[in-house]
C-alpha cells in the first residue's frame, strides 16, 4: 500500500483498509468486499449510512450554514434546542461539531462557573475526597466532575450506581459541578434517551455528539442547567459585558443541514420507537451471546441498551486474529483494546444479531 499521508489516529494504521462507499449497514471495501457494520461507523450511524429521509433533507437544504453566534440563528437550531432541552429537562444548549467540542465547552462552562462565584484561580481535577482536600489546602478549587455513564472507549463498562450516586454526594457538598459525558451513550445508545437520567442524580451540564445527525453531519451540543445559567447572570450583574462572559461557539456549528437532520433524527426514533427497540434488541444480543460465555477466552460479555462489549483474552487475539477473520466472514468490528464491540445501528434486525453471534462463535478459539 502506498504510505498514507494520515496521521494515525489511533494507533497503529498498519491493517487499515479503504472503505469506498456505504449503504444502510453495509460497507464496500476495497480489501474486504462489502461487510456487515457491527460498529456503526464508530457508533454514530445509528439508522445506517444513507439513509433516505436524511438524504431527502440534504437535497433539500444540504450545504446551508449561516454562523450562528451574535447576530443570527436559524429555526433548526431553534427547534433542535427546543427539543433536546425538554427531553433532558435542561434549561439551554450550546452547539459545536464533535464530542470533543462538547465536553471542551462543558469545561470552559465549569470554570466560567466558579469565576462567577469570586473565585480566580481555578484547576481541573478528577476529584474524589483526597484530591478535594488537596485542592482545598492549596487554594485551589475543583470547578466540575467528568462522568461517562457507561465508559465506551473501555469497552462498555457501566459506572457502578453506588459511586456514581456517592461523587454526586461529595460534589454536591463542595459545590463542585457534575458533568455528564454521554457522547457515546446518549441519543438511545444505551437504552433511553440519556443514560444519567437512570441514576438517582442530575448532571449540571451534559453532553451529547456522534449519534445526533445518526452520521451524516457533525453535531455536538452541550446542555446547561439553571445553575449555569444563573452564574452566567450574576457575572453580567456585576457589570461583565455579556460578549466577555460568553465568548464561545465554534465555527460551521448550528446549521440549518446539522440541526433540520438533528430534528428528522428525533422525528423517526419517536416515531419509529427506536430506543425501545435498541432495548429489546440489546437484551436480545445478550441473550444470544451467552452461547459463547463459556468460552475459554471469553472473560466477560457486557452491554447495556446496544452498547455492548465481548471481553476477551487479550487484545492481540481481538486485533489480531478476531478481526481479521471477522472481515474475512463479511463482519466489521473494531475492538477496543481486548473488548470486542457490538456496536450496531439501531435498527439491527435479530437475523443480523443472530448472523453476528454465530460468526462471532466459529472465529473465537474454543
Ligand atoms: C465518551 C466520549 N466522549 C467524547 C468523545 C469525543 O468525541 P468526538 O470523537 O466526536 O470528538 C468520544 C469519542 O469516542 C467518547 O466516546
Amino acid at each position: 500500500m502506498q504510505k498514507s499521508r494520515i496521521s494515525p489516529q489511533f494507533g497503529s494504521r498498519e491493517h487499515a483498509f479503504t472503505v469506498l462507499s456505504g449503504e444502510g449497514m453495509m460497507i464496500s471495501t476495497k480489501e474486504h468486499g462489502t461487510l456487515f457494520d457491527a460498529v456503526a461507523g464508530y457508533w454514530y450511524n445509528i439508522l445506517g449510512m444513507r439513509h433516505p429521509e436524511l438524504l431527502d433533507i440534504k437535497r433539500k437544504i444540504g450545504g446551508t450554514a449561516t454562523h450562528l453566534y451574535e447576530e443570527y440563528t436559524n429555526p433548526f437550531a431553534e427547534e433542535l434546542a427546543e427539543s433536546i432541552c425538554q427531553r433532558t429537562s435542561m434549561s439551554q444548549l450550546l452547539f459545536s461539531a464533535t464530542g470533543s467540542m462538547a465536553c471542551e465547552n462543558a469545561r470552559k462552562e465549569a470554570v466560567k462557573y466558579f469565576q462567577a462565584k469570586g473565585k480566580t484561580e481555578e484547576e481541573l481535577v478528577f476529584a474524589i475526597k483526597q484530591k478535594i482536600e488537596l485542592a482545598k489546602s492549596n487554594g485551589k478549587t475543583i470547578a466540575g466532575f467528568f462522568y461517562e455513564p457507561i465508559m465506551g472507549v473501555r469497552g462498555s463498562v457501566p459506572l457502578p450506581e453506588k459511586y456514581i450516586t456517592g461523587i454526586a454526594e461529595i460534589c454536591r457538598q463542595n459545590d463542585i459541578l457534575l458533568i455528564a459525558d454521554e457522547v457515546t451513550t446518549g441519543i438511545g445508545r444505551a437504552g433511553k434517551f440519556f443514560y444519567s437520567g437512570s441514576f438517582n442524580i442530575k448532571p449540571d451540564i451534559l453532553c451529547f455528539g456522534k449519534a445526533i445527525s445518526a452520521g451524516h453531519y457533525p453535531v455536538a451540543v452541550t446542555l446547561f442547567n439553571e445553575k449555569i445559567i444563573d452564574a452566567w447572570n450574576k457575572l453580567e450583574e456585576r457589570g461583565i459585558p455579556y460578549s466577555k462572559i460568553h465568548r464561545r461557539g465554534n465555527s460551521i456549528t448550528g446549521t440549518q443541514e446539522g440541526c433540520a437532520l438533528g430534528l428528522k433524527v428525533l422525528e423517526i426514533l419517536e416515531r419509529d420507537n427506536l430506543i425501545e427497540q435498541v432495548n429489546e434488541r440489546g437484551k436480545y444480543a445478550l441473550e444470544k451471546l451467552k452461547k459463547i460465555e463459556k468460552y475459554s477466552d471469553v472473560r466477560e460479555i457486557r452491554g447495556t441498551g446496544l452498547l455492548i462489549g465481548i471481553d476477551i483474552a487479550s487484545s492481540d487475539l481481538a486485533k489480531k486474529t478476531v478481526t481479521v477473520k471477522m472481515r474475512e466472514r463479511g463482519i466489521n468490528i473494531l475492538p477496543e483494546g481486548r473488548v470486542i464491540m457490538f456496536n450496531p445501528a439501531y435498527v439491527i434486525s435479530e437475523e443480523q444479531i443472530d448472523n453476528f453471534v454465530n460468526t462471532l462463535s466459529e472465529v473465537l478459539p474454543h
